[in-house]
């Protein structure tokens, strides 16, 4: 705060029997101007039996607030001549464009953005953000505390903030067609990892167990993952107990009844669906009966398909999940984050669809998830990402959305039979999503050798595990995006 603000305003504070005004500057000073000007008027109440008191400055000096902050200013100046150009000295760092702020930073960000326009870039993960969400990234939000949820912060000032989070919670609903008695979402997490363990944080105890898909089959750490010698990599497998289910070496598609199996076995609190690189349509009916059997918690992770289950370009984990989580900045195209969407109101009680079973009839996520959020995972939320995301999911609810993911599957297709036609091998022979995964194996190729040759020529795409491979040690193929 800047004191001599403050004190500038006419405004003054007092805690005592006799009121006196708190001292925003230094006491001599303070005391001098008072009494050269000695136009105050004082306006007493009482806080909490404490006597405060107002000081205002009478109508006659407050004219015009300019001039008597001018007048101030000059005496502060004859008072103190460093204090004057200190203060300008302070002003003009803050208003510096980034170029004279920092020209280091400033130049090698030039260079990353001429990287980002000459290149061709087809990493499955990455996409480009509109103009409307940098520019909310790069705002004032970035100033605000804002622990807590709207209507119940930590800090006071958040009235804006609130309005902003609270607009976001309903497009991400509408943005998925989702009804508001029987979902709830969280926007605050700083990633899809964050978002993923304040699920497992929320509802799970220390050395519970979860399944999601093997990394080498296109899994993501963040749903459990040990290397072949055993080493625990994510947070997930340090605290949680976490079992793969897996692809089949044959087709590249999960293979369901394996996955069945291993899940009655293991019996994972937490079924999970949703990966990193699986380029084809998910079965959530039928990971809903399993988890029906095992009585799991069925949560998808919708990371990489989001934008396209927005734009209904693929099928939709709502309708089967109980939780859905996601990356805000790869398909859906708003800023890095998490997203946590978790049922509530009334339990499912469908036929087949059981839920899982804790005997109450309500779903009890909502509490467990934000409470994991914050306090117990995240401080602060980024508010300058809510807002951009807010921006994001705005336009995904438009026509022209809804074309960009049809052309993002057309694209990817137009490459899988391009390379097909060539003779490359693709896992599962094609795509259904936006993304393909190109096993290299055949050629005798390594994905970090193909990698490097593409970066080369500025293309940018990444070495992916092919399953079987030593994925971890050499991945033997690429998995190239549309996004
Ligand atoms: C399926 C899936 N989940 C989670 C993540 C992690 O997202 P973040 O980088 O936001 O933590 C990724 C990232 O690629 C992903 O593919």
């Amino acid at each position: 705060m800047d004191l001599t603000q403050a004190a500038q305003s006419g405004l003054s504070l007092g805690f005592h029997s006799s009121p006196i005004p708190l001292q925003l500057l230094d006491q001599k000073q303070e005391t001098r101007i008072d009494n050269e000007e000695n136009q105050t008027e004082d306006e007493q109440f009482s806080i909490l039996g404490h006597q405060m008191c107002i000081k205002r400055p009478r109508d006659n000096s407050s004219q015009s607030s300019a001039s008597s902050s001018s007048t101030n200013s000059s005496k502060r100046v004859a008072m103190d001549p460093g204090l004057e150009s200190r203060r300008a000295m302070v002003r003009a760092w803050g208003n510096h464009p980034l170029p004279i702020a920092d020209p280091e930073i400033h130049e090698i960000m030039e260079k990353e953005k001429q990287r980002q326009f000459k290149g061709i870039e087809l990493i499955a993960s990455e996409n480009f953000v509109c103009r409307a969400v940098m520019e909310a990234l790069g705002s004032h939000l970035t100033n605000k505390y804002s622990e807590g949820l709207p209507g119940s912060r930590y800090y006071t000032g958040n009235q804006n903030i609130d309005q902003i989070e609270l607009i976001c919670w309903s497009r991400a609903l509408a943005a998925f067609g989702l009804d508001s008695d029987k979902w709830g979402v969280n926007v605050q997490p700083y990633s899809c990892t964050s978002a993923n363990f304040a699920v497992y944080t929320g509802l799970l105890l220390p050395g519970d167990r979860i399944m999601g898909l093997d990394s080498p089959s296109g899994g993501h750490l963040s749903h459990g993952y040990y290397t072949p010698g055993g080493k625990r990599v994510s947070a997930s497998s340090i605290f949680f107990e976490s079992l793969p289910y897996k692809v089949n070496p044959q087709t590249g598609y999960i293979d369901y009844d394996k996955m069945e199996e291993k899940a009655m076995d293991f019996r994972p609190k937490i079924l999970i669906c949703g990966g990193s690189s699986y380029p084809r349509e998910w079965d959530y009916a039928r990971f809903r009966q399993v988890a029906d059997r095992i009585g799991a918690v069925l949560m998808c992770d919708m990371a990489h398909i989001s934008g396209l289950v927005a734009a209904k370009e693929c099928v939709s984990p709502f309708e089967y999940c109980d939780i859905v989580t996601s990356t805000t900045h790869k398909s859906l195209r708003g800023p890095r984050g998490g997203i946590i969407f978790y049922r509530k109101g009334p339990k499912l009680r469908k036929q087949g669809m059981l839920s899982h079973g804790d005997g109450s009839s309500h779903y009890d996520f909502e509490e467990k998830i934000n409470f994991a959020v914050h306090p117990s995972l995240q401080g602060g939320p980024h508010n300058n990402h809510i807002a951009a995301l807010a921006i994001a999911l705005k336009q995904v609810a438009t026509t022209e959305y809804k074309a960009y993911m049809q052309q993002v599957r057309k694209n990817a297709q137009a490459l899988a039979s391009a390379l097909l036609r060539r003779k490359c091998r693709l896992v599962t022979g094609g795509t259904d999503n936006h993304l393909v995964l190109w096993d290299l194996t055949t050629w005798g190729l390594a994905g970090k050798c193909y990698e490097k040759v593409c970066e080369m020529c500025q293309i940018t795409l990444n070495k992916s595990a092919i399953f079987g491979d030593n994925g971890a040690i050499c991945p033997g193929g690429v998995r190239i995006g549309e996004l």
